[in-house]
């Protein structure tokens, strides 16, 4: 399909070159979109309308052109001039059957390798260490991951970095927790439990040494948040010993790099734990850690670019009206349109940002990178606006694309880690895992216990990822867990199951001795056309995918082929049709199948054939 409209829209183009003699603003290839409507037919241009208001002259006019161009083409039965200026193309049925069946023979099902050359560095999941990876970071985990995978169908070399946070201000603290607090035995039990319990009691004591409540606003970084502490007056001795601690672990007391690196080892291990559980890999796990020698020299760089420049003992960017970095010339703007970017802090010490200006030029060079994405929630927009400002004026020009995405909540309220109020990955996974098993029971009582297990893990883990991939990601999701299990509507127990009953309708067909295979399909009812010309819109759904990163446009896909699936099986017999119906109807049935599946192994779901 997809190199038919192109084809389309190329002709379509060189009609109106030659009608208006090339004019300025003419694309060399007129989109062709889906119709709107059945009556429309199935493709059309509607481009003529904008081009002819510039070119003042009759939209009809540019429109018959086109109509006369790919009037005769060998996969259009009609093209109509329509309305104001329109093109509507109908699609051959022959044309159509061809297509499926060449979809079905081809092993990738029409992908097409539209990133090939190019390399895009992803860096999603990226948690904290000595924190546990709470609900919040799972949506970075799953939308990163899928969109690598799709990324990675299509061609692109893809390379995926896990930005960990191993480094910061977490480690002074965590240090003096431990120390005074840790339960031994519980560590050697669960060391991330117990190095959250630590955390969160450092918390608790510095707030009650303080006397009075800590800001009840969870903040993305904790430089920042201590900064606002500092201002506010004398810190509370146990801050003082966490600062005195970190000071040590920077200048490479053995000691504390000693605990440092386990804290950082014993993390990593809970953290491989949940990826595998995921079906989640990386290329690199370069956390922040890994840039620290460089950043004085990033600093020293920024400030002989001009980029920044010292105020008040600190190193910072300025930017202007339009968000670009501001010359060193000038004072800075009360109209600026983003805020200062500190690379350095008065005290000397480094920061988020400039760690990110060090990750930013390794991935440009040492990597190579064409396009970069980062994937995390919406709180983090600023600093990547301010970030890519940056960039942008160190010389860098690749894509740079913060993919962000909106808070989720459970029921009651926004995850916090600070307050200790997390809900742990590995609990919410098992929870999955174990309502669905039940459900699994209840559905389908002849089960063995492993098949029960197998079906509860696939469904439990499908749904918690579904549910994160399903909606557009720059809105808010409440997780619950009966939106995320339900098998109606849009989720992946319903995708699922349809998929496996479509398994046992193929399964029959085996029983029978017959083979699927990309015989002749023949499309003989509207109901079979539609379903042939959906399945044909896969590769565009998942390039689409590639180009925005919105994995819920794929899940939308899947969920309506699904449904078209059903109201084709319906009223369109497939296993008791004479020979030869039955024959194209099992091939669409299969296509159904791969699609259905390959689409779920994008976004990172597992199918089985029975359930
Ligand atoms: N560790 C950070 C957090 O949990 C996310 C890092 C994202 N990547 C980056 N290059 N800044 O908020």
């Amino acid at each position: 399909m997809l190199d038919l409209t192109s084809d389309l829209g190329q002709r379509a183009a060189r009609a109106l070159a030659s009608l208006l003699g090339s004019p300025e603003g003419l694309p060399a290839e007129m989109a062709v979109v889906r119709a709107g409507k059945p009556e429309f037919g199935d493709l059309q241009i509607n481009g003529c309308l904008p081009l002819a208001k510039q070119a003042k002259r009759p939209p009809r006019e540019l429109a018959t052109a086109v109509a006369q161009a790919l009037e005769g083409h060998p996969a259009l039965a009609k093209v109509e001039v329509a309305g104001p200026g329109f093109v509507n193309l109908h699609l051959r049925d022959e044309w159509v059957a061809a297509a499926t069946a060449r979809q079905l023979a081809d092993g990738r099902l029409g992908l097409r390798d539209v990133g090939r050359g190019q390399r895009v560095v992803i860096d999603y999941s990226s948690p904290n260490v000595a924190k546990p990876m709470h609900i919040g970071h799972i949506r970075s985990t799953i939308v990163g991951s899928a969109l690598h995978r799709v990324l990675a169908a299509v061609g692109y070399d893809v390379i995926a970095d896990n930005h960990i946070g191993d480094w910061g201000t977490q480690f002074g603290k965590l240090i003096v927790a431990y120390r005074r607090w840790l339960d031994p035995a519980a560590y050697a039990a669960d060391p991330v439990g117990e190095l959250l319990r630590l955390y969160v009691k450092f918390v608790a004591e510095e707030k009650r040494e303080r006397g009075e409540m800590v800001d009840a606003h969870a903040h993305a970084h904790e430089e920042e948040a201590e900064g606002e502490e500092e201002a506010q007056g004398p810190a509370p001795p146990i801050l003082e010993e966490a600062r005195r601690e970190l000071v040590k672990l920077q200048a490479g007391d053995s000691e504390n790099r000693a605990l440092w690196r386990k804290f950082i080892a014993d993390s990593r291990h809970a953290f491989q734990e949940i990826y595998d559980r995921l079906g989640v890999r990386f290329d690199y796990w370069l956390g922040e850690s890994t840039y620290n020698d460089l950043l004085p020299t990033v600093v020293a760089e920024l400030g002989r670019r001009g980029i920044a420049r010292d105020s008040r003992g600190a190193q910072v960017a300025f930017f202007d009206e339009q968000g670009e970095v501001l010359p060193r010339e000038r004072e800075p703007v009360e109209e600026a349109k983003l805020p200062p970017f500190i690379v350095q802090k008065s005290d000397g010490g480094f920061n988020y940002a400039t760690t990110d200006i060090a990750t930013m030029s390794l991935r440009v060079g040492l990597l190579g990178a064409s396009r970069i994405l980062i994937v995390t929630d919406e709180r983090q927009q600023l600093h990547f606006r301010q970030l890519f400002a940056v960039a942008r004026r160190m010389g860098v020009t690749i894509a740079l694309e913060h993919v962000w995405f909106g808070l989720m909540r459970m029921a009651d309220g926004t995850i916090k880690t600070r307050e200790g109020n997390v809900i742990h990955l590995r609990e919410l996974l098992d929870e999955a895992e174990r309502r669905a098993t039940i459900a699994a029971g209840e559905h389908g009582p002849e089960l063995s216990e492993a098949e029960r297990r197998e079906v509860g893990r696939v469904v439990g883990i499908g749904a918690v990822k579904y549910n994160d991939l399903s909606k557009d990601r720059q809105t808010l999701v409440t997780f619950t867990w009966d939106k995320a299990l339900a098998l109606q509507g849009n989720t992946a127990p319903y995708l699922q199951y349809a998929y496996a009953r479509i398994r046992s309708i193929l399964r029959k067909a085996a029983e029978g001795g017959e083979i699927v295979g990309a015989q002749t399909i023949s499309l003989g009812t509207p109901v079979e056309r539609e379903l042939a010309k959906r399945l044909l819109g896969y590769p565009e759904t998942v390039e689409q995918v590639a180009r925005t990163c919105r994995p819920h446009v794929l899940c939308d896909y899947l969920f309506e082929l699904a449904g078209a699936f059903s109201g084709f099986y319906a009223d369109h017999p497939v296993l008791k049709a004479e020979p030869a119906v039955r024959a194209s109807r099992l091939a669409l049935t299969e296509l159904v199948a791969r699609v259905l599946r390959d689409g779920l192994r994008l976004l990172g779901i597992e199918v089985l054939d029975r359930m």
